[in-house]
């Protein structure tokens, strides 16, 4: 008898997203007429920028010709990717990431569930904020990580609450951990980590041979000088991070998909009796396993994205969602609300002093915008929504009108 993962059945609702696209589908076909605003998801919505279009274009016709088609390419990522992305996202800013301690992929997502295949399936203590990308959560509850879910918060698991007096980065916690998610610029709140900060999660880290998960998707929108884009900017973090980065944010990639996930040599996890055993050997195996590698135009698109046009563009493009997001932020403070993020980050996080999904709904139904209830994050998250800056600016400035209108 096949046997299914009941670990499946102890997930909570469906999917955020799923949930908040069901509901606006039901909205739309009751009211045909209305057009609707989506300030939800955080999905880009320029085109593409005229380098990585053109060098896709390139890409496409050297596949089209015998003496230049390629087949399979690496499936770690073709050098001249990772050496860009080695030279320009680490070493310039003083890490020291090599080029083959990064791992090409088709996104963030899979691959910050993925990575837990090279952890114990049982017995971990895992430290996840709340609110967070669900995504974190749900790939541990599938996993069998967690138990049930009790009053929304599943047993097991080691909640890093991240509220308006912390400023909405959590500090470590007083008990050990072993495995730890942040996520900074921060999806939800839009809040940002200080080195200090960060410094204080990498010591932790190294005290309790734990390991950080650190999801570095939004980097491109960091503005403040001062504060890190990378893990590996903090003294001791090659001994102890992971970091997941995106060109989906960074350059208008998600639906053209890629990634990539940065392991260091010489990180290591624990055999039970101790024996110290490296991660970068296992990724490398996991991956080159599972993963046939991104495919050519795609990473030759993600290659022009640190050319000098290719970041002058890409960079305008960020700008143009910021400019989104200091709207929305004026917006929301016009109302007499509170809300944080929006300027190192494309996510603003507003206070609603009430029930989120109701004040989603409420938005839906009256102003026919779309936002994200802040409980779809987790517990923390409740009384809060997060709108986002990823749309043109006419819908933005048109939304921000219809919500003055509607509340
Ligand atoms: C979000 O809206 O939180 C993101 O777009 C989700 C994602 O990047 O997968």
């Amino acid at each position: 008898m096949i046997l299914v993962n009941e670990n499946f059945s102890k997930l909570q609702a469906s999917y955020l997203f799923s949930e908040i696209a069901k509901r606006v589908r039901a909205y739309q076909e009751a009211t045909p007429d209305a057009a609707i605003i989506r300030l939800g998801i955080g999905d880009v919505t320029l085109p593409l920028a005229p380098a990585c279009l053109e060098a896709m274009h390139r890409a496409v016709d050297e596949l089209g010709h015998s003496a230049t088609f390629r087949g399979y390419g690496p499936e770690q990522g073709y050098a001249f990717l990772r050496e860009a992305i080695a030279q320009n996202d680490y070493q310039a800013r003083g890490c020291d990431i090599a080029p083959d301690e990064i791992f090409v992929s088709d996104g963030s997502k899979c691959d910050c569930a993925n990575i837990q295949e090279l952890f114990a399936g049982e017995g971990l203590r895992i430290a996840i904020p709340d609110p967070v990308y669900p995504v974190y959560v749900d790939t541990n509850v599938m996993a069998g990580r967690t138990g049930p879910a009790r009053d929304g918060r599943y047993d097991g698991l080691v909640y890093l609450e991240g509220t308006a007096a912390n400023g909405f980065v959590p500090a470590p916690p007083a008990e050990p951990v072993d495995l730890i998610y942040l996520c900074f610029p921060n999806n939800p709140t839009g809040a940002v980590a200080t080195r200090e900060q960060l410094q204080a999660w990498v010591d932790y880290a190294r005290a309790n041979k734990a390991l950080i998960l650190f999801d570095a998707a939004y980097e491109a929108f960091i503005r403040d000088p001062a504060i890190p884009h990378s893990i590996y900017e903090i003294p001791g973090a090659r001994d102890c991070a992971i970091e997941f980065r995106s060109f989906s944010k960074k350059a208008g990639f998600t639906g053209v998909r890629c990634a990539f996930t940065v392991v260091p040599k010489g990180l290591l996890a624990y055999a039970k009796d101790g024996t110290a055993v490296p991660l970068h050997p296992m990724w490398n195996r996991r991956h080159t396993t599972k993963f046939n590698g991104v495919s050519y135009p795609v990473q030759r698109a993600a290659e022009a994205v640190y050319s000098a046009d290719g970041a002058c563009q890409t960079t305008q493009q960020v700008d143009y969602y910021l400019g989104n997001a200091k709207l929305i932020r004026a917006g929301i403070r016009a109302l007499g609300l509170d809300c944080v993020g929006g300027d190192n980050s494309p996510y603003v996080w507003v206070n609603v002093r009430g029930d989120s999904w109701a004040f989603f709904d409420r938005l839906l139904h009256a102003a026919q915008v779309v936002t994200t209830p802040g409980a779809g994050f987790g517990k923390c998250g409740e009384g809060y929504i997060r709108i986002s800056a990823f749309n043109d600016r006419a819908k933005v400035q048109e939304a921000m009108g219809r919500i003055a209108q509607a509340l």
